[in-house]
């Protein structure tokens, strides 16, 4: 699947979003190496602090449905979603949070994941790697020494 077809699938899951709080909706689309495609939106709370970013709501399916090892490519894109249609000016790059949580899956796989970042309106596209978002991160070889 194109970039431009993986970020399609990260705007329309961006319209499920429950995010009556920000008002900001960001949606998330997970492919497998082979191929398989899942998506996530985020989940807000009226207790803000136990909302949950697309990421993690794809990166948790993603489990479900092939292993977070498998995790070749996601796509995230965010802005305001109204009349059915996701619109926005900038680019949104995974929170730090959700950084750490992607590492993780790298990390399982040995592999970089390509990360396809987009607008709300799906304008403006950039390809980036975990490995360049969160350089030296920490991960499972560093609880080595836990005993
Ligand atoms: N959000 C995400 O879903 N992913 C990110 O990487 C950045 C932020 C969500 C969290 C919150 O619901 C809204 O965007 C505003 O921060």
């Amino acid at each position: 699947m194109t970039s431009e077809s993986l970020i399609q699938k990260a705007r329309a899951a961006a319209l499920k979003a429950y995010a009556p709080y920000s008002r900001f909706s960001v949606g998330c689309a997970i492919e497998s190496v082979d191929g398989e495609i899942v998506t996530g939106a985020n989940m807000e709370n009226a207790c803000y602090r136990l909302g949950v970013c697309a990421e993690i709501s794809a990166l948790t399916a993603a489990q479900a449905a092939f292993g977070l090892e498998k995790v070749a490519r996601i796509a995230v894109a965010g802005g305001h979603a109204a009349d059915g249609a996701l619109t926005g000016a900038a680019i949104v790059t995974p929170c730090g949070g959700c950084r750490q949580a992607i590492y993780e899956s790298a990390c399982l796989s040995g592999r970089d994941v390509e990360i396809v970042t987009a607008n709300g309106s799906g304008t403006e596209i950039d390809v980036v790697t975990i490995n360049d978002l969160l350089p030296k991160g920490f991960g499972p070889d560093n609880l080595a020494d836990s005993g």
